[in-house]
């Protein structure tokens, strides 16, 4: 959805844009080829590891490029650090990046055998061991239930994770929560038994839910006026909240209550991008 996303977001070739979700840099690169050499391009992430692919992938591109380890929900002490006091867009690529799923000891996937880490900030104090051998067996349900929506089954699988504790590995959470399901989900061939307790698991460790909301609100208080936010998220519950802060807010346009899709063509070269969705809003101001 590159096209889509730059179409959307450009207002002006020669202004200043936020992407506070850099990862390894590739909207970056796509921006500054869209835009001149006047244009300024902040990129934010909260990732060391991916932020230093991205200073890599652009450096014969910098000079119009900062990239900052940050959460974005601090994106108002970055913008104001750098002396920023308006932007023409802010982009958010929500979710896990590529280079976090494959990467050695990051514990996000279920597909391999490593600590069960899923931390985004490495710095951050909790993990998802942390969680799985340390909450009550109500908040992993409640995470289970809300998070994962596991509606059937967020009872069973909590109940296993208490009984099956310690916890150290991503296959150890495998092995529990299979025990916490009947065999005719485990044998499910179209979505692993393990994939709705392993994205509640990674929204509560990154907080991913209350940090998106929490910077949507932040966002205006830097927007120039025609300014657009582009995000695009990867599941219903991340979906939900910019549909309804955008849809119940006087000072945007919401420029895609229906949200754009990729393409079949794009489906099938890049599967994870199945589930994307992306809104704009434009800003209108008071
Ligand atoms: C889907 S990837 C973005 C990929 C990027 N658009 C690109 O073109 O390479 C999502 C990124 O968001 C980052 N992220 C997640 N939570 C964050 C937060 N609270 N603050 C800043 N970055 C965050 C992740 O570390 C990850 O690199």
């Amino acid at each position: 959805m590159v096209e889509e996303i730059l179409s959307y977001l450009i207002t002006k070739k020669d202004g200043v844009y936020v992407d506070c979700t850099a990862g390894e840099g590739g909207h970056i690169k796509a921006i500054l080829e869209f835009t001149n050499s006047k244009a300024k391009i902040i990129g934010v992430d909260v990732d060391y590891e991916v932020l230093e692919i991205a200073e890599q992938r652009l450096k014969d591109l910098s000079d119009n490029v900062v990239l900052i380890k940050s959460s974005y929900k601090d994106i108002d002490i970055v913008l104001r650090g750098l002396d920023i006091d308006k932007v023409d867009g802010f982009l958010m690529d929500l979710g896990v990046s590529t280079f976090q799923l494959k990467g050695e000891n990051r514990g996000f996937t279920f597909t391999k055998d490593e600590p069960l880490d899923m931390r985004m900030d490495t710095e951050a104090k909790k993990d998802a061991a942390y969680i799985v051998n340390n909450y009550s067996q109500e908040e992993l349900r409640r995470i289970i239930f809300e998070y994962g929506e596991e509606k059937r089954f967020a009872y069973s699988i909590s109940k296993s994770i208490i009984k099956s504790r310690p916890i150290n590995t991503t296959q150890d959470l495998v092995s529990a929560i299979r025990k916490g399901l009947p065999s005719s989900i485990t044998h499910d061939r179209h979505r692993h038994f393990a994939t709705k307790t392993f994205q509640a698991l990674r929204i509560e460790v990154n907080e991913e839910l209350k940090n998106i909301e929490e910077t949507l609100v932040k966002f205006e208080n830097f927007l120039n006026t025609g300014a657009r936010v582009a995000v695009i998220s990867f599941h219903s519950l991340e979906d939900r909240i910019i549909k309804n802060f955008f849809k119940n807010n006087e000072r945007y346009n919401f420029l895609t209550p229906k949200p754009i899709l990729p393409s079949q063509e794009e489906i099938k070269y890049n599967s994870r991008s199945r589930s994307a969705k992306l809104r704009v809003a434009e800003y209108i101001g008071v």
